[in-house]
C-alpha cells in the first residue's frame, strides 16, 4: 500500500479520549497525527488525577506509554491548536482527511457573581492544574487562607477539600451546595480520605435545617446522611485538625472583600425545593433570606466549559455543538461537529470524552467515548477516498513549532524526572515549566 491510501487523522487533544481514540484508529491502519497542547501526554489522567494517586497514575501512564508505541502514531506534545494556537482547526482540516477533536474542556465557568474577581477566589480546574505542576499554571501561585469555602459538591469539590485538609491544613473548608443534602454527587471512596474531618454534628444540624424541604419534595433525610456516613468504614485518618462541614440549599450570590485584603466572606441565599411538572425532578428556588460567612478562599468546583476560542461554535452552557441528526451515530450518540449559523455539519470534524461533553465521567468513560469518537471517525472515512500526505501536516506542524516534542522525547523527559525523583528520594517529580523541560532534553 502507498503512504497516501493510508488515511490522515489529526487528533487534536492527548487526553484519555484522544489517546484510546488514536489506539484504535492506528490500529486500523490510519496514519494517527497526535497534537497536544502539554508537552507530555495524558490530559486529566496527568494532571487532574490527585497528584498521590501515584499507582492509578502510573497504571495509566504505562498504558499511554504503550499506545504511543505503535508505529502509526505521530505525537506532536507542546502543540497548541485554536485561534491563538500555533496552528488553526481550519489549517489543520485542510491537510487531514479528518479531524477528532479531543481537547477536553478547557474553559472555566464561573456564576459571574460580584467579587469573583477579588484576591484568593480560584476555580478549581486552575488550583488542581497547579498542584498537578501543569505548565504555566505551576509557575503560578494560588495562595490559600485558612478558612476556605468550596462551591459544589461533586468529587473535584473533595480533591480541594482533600487538598486544603490533608496538604494545607487549614482552619476550616465548607463546601457550599445549592442543593439538599441527597443530591451530592462526590462518590463514597473520594468522601474517605476527608471523611476523619467531617464535623458530624454539623452535618446532622444540616440534615435537621434541610429536613422539612427534603421531605416535602418526597426526599429522604436519613437515607442522604447514611451515603455520606458510609464513607466511614474506608476513612483515612485524619492529617490535620482542620473542620470540615457542609451548607446545603445555599446559592453563593456575593462574594464580599476588597482588592487589598481578598475575600473576606460570602454572602449566600438560603433555598428551598419545589417539584419540577414531571413530579419526580426538582427545582430550585430562593428563599430570600440571606447569610455572611467570614472566610478567606473561595473555590469554585461546579464543572467546566470548553475552550470558546478553539474555532468551534460552542452552546451557551459552554458544550461545543453537535449535530442533532448525526450521519454517523454511535449508539444514537453525535460525535459530529456543527455549525448552527449554516445548519450543517462541519465535515470530516469530529468530538470525543469531554470536548463532547463536558466535565463528564471517569478516565473508563473517556475512554469509551474516545473509541466510539473513533468508530465514528472509520464510518466517516468509508464514504470519503483519502487523498491526505502525512508528512504535509508533520512538515507544517515541525515548522510551525520548532519546540513540538516527539513521543521519543516524551520518553527522554520521563527518564530524566525518574532520575530527578530518585535522586531527591521523592515518590515523584515533574519539572514545572515547559522551558525547564525543553531544557532537560537540550541535555
Ligand atoms: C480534578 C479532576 C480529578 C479527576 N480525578 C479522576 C480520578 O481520580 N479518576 C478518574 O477515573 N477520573 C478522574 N477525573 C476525570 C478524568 O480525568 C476525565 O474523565 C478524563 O481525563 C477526560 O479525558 P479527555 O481526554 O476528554 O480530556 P482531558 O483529559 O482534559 O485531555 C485533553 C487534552 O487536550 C489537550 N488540549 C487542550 N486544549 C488543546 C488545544 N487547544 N490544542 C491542543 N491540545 C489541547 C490537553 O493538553 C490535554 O492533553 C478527574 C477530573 C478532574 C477535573
Ligand atoms: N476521584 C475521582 O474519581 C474524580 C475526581 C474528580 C473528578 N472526577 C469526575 O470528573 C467529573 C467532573 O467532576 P465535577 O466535580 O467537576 O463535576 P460534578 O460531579 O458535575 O459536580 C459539580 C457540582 O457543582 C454543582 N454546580 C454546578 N453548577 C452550579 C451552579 N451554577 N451553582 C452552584 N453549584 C453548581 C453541581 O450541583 P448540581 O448537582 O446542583 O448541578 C455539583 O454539585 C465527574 O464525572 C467526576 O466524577 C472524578
Amino acid at each position: 500500500m502507498t503512504e497516501k491510501a493510508h488515511p490522515v487523522v489529526a487528533i487534536i487533544g492527548a487526553g484519555p479520549a484522544g489517546l484510546y481514540a488514536a489506539q484504535q484508529l492506528a490500529d486500523s491502519d490510519c496514519h494517527v497525527i497526535l497534537l497536544n497542547r502539554d508537552v507530555k501526554p495524558g490530559g486529566l489522567a496527568e494532571y487532574g488525577i490527585f497528584f498521590d494517586k501515584y499507582k492509578m497514575k502510573n497504571g495509566l501512564r504505562k498504558q499511554f506509554k504503550s499506545i504511543l508505541a505503535h508505529p502509526n502514531m505521530h505525537y506532536f506534545g507542546n502543540v497548541s491548536v485554536g485561534s491563538n494556537g500555533d496552528l488553526t482547526l481550519s489549517k489543520i482540516r485542510e491537510m487531514a482527511d479528518v479531524v477528532l477533536v479531543t481537547v477536553g474542556a478547557q474553559g472555566t465557568k464561573w456564576l459571574g457573581l460580584p467579587g469573583e474577581n477579588l484576591p484568593r477566589v480560584y476555580h478549581a480546574k486552575d488550583v488542581v492544574y497547579h498542584y498537578n505542576h501543569l505548565p504555566p499554571w505551576s509557575e503560578r501561585t494560588y495562595p490559600f487562607g485558612r478558612k476556605v469555602a468550596i462551591i459544589g459538591a461533586g468529587n473535584v469539590m473533595l480533591d480541594i477539600a482533600n487538598y486544603a485538609i490533608r496538604h494545607l491544613e487549614v482552619d476550616e473548608v465548607i463546601a457550599i451546595v445549592r442543593r439538599d443534602p441527597s443530591a451530592v454527587k462526590f462518590t463514597r471512596k473520594e468522601m474517605s480520605l476527608v471523611y476523619n474531618n467531617l464535623d458530624l454534628p454539623a452535618l446532622d444540624a444540616e440534615i435537621e435545617r434541610t429536613r422539612l424541604v427534603m421531605e416535602s419534595v418526597g426526599k429522604e433525610p436519613e437515607a442522604a446522611k447514611a451515603f455520606i456516613v458510609s464513607a466511614e468504614k474506608r476513612a483515612q485518618p485524619a492529617v490535620s485538625a482542620t473542620r470540615f462541614r457542609f451548607e446545603f440549599l445555599s446559592n453563593t450570590i456575593h462574594i464580599v472583600g476588597n482588592h487589598e485584603q481578598g475575600v473576606t466572606g460570602i454572602v449566600t441565599e438560603d433555598t428551598s425545593l419545589q417539584l419540577r411538572q414531571d413530579g419526580t425532578t426538582t427545582r430550585s428556588v430562593s428563599l430570600g433570606t440571606t447569610r455572611f460567612l467570614p472566610l478567606d478562599t473561595v473555590v469554585f468546583a461546579i464543572g467546566d466549559q470548553v475552550d470558546g476560542g478553539f474555532g468551534l461554535p460552542t452552546t451557551e452552557w459552554g458544550e461545543f455543538i453537535k449535530h442533532p441528526r448525526p450521519q454517523f451515530p454511535i449508539d444514537g450518540t453525535s460525535y459530529e461537529a456543527f455549525d448552527p449559523k449554516v445548519a450543517r455539519p462541519i465535515t470530516g470534524v469530529f468530538l470525543a470524552g469531554w470536548a463532547r461533553q463536558a466535565s463528564t465521567g471517569l478516565v473508563g468513560a473517556a475512554r469509551k467515548d474516545g473509541h466510539n469518537g473513533a468508530e465514528a471517525v472509520l464510518d466517516y472515512l468509508a464514504t470519503i477516498t483519502p487523498a491526505s500526505d502525512p508528512t504535509t501536516l508533520i512538515n507544517a506542524i515541525t515548522m510551525i513549532q520548532p519546540h513540538s516534542v516527539t513521543k521519543a522525547q516524551i520518553e527522554q523527559l520521563e527518564t530524566a524526572e525518574q532520575t530527578a525523583a530518585s535522586e531527591q528520594n521523592l515518590p515523584e517529580f515533574k519539572f514545572d515549566s515547559n522551558q525547564a523541560m525543553l531544557d532537560a532534553l537540550a541535555e
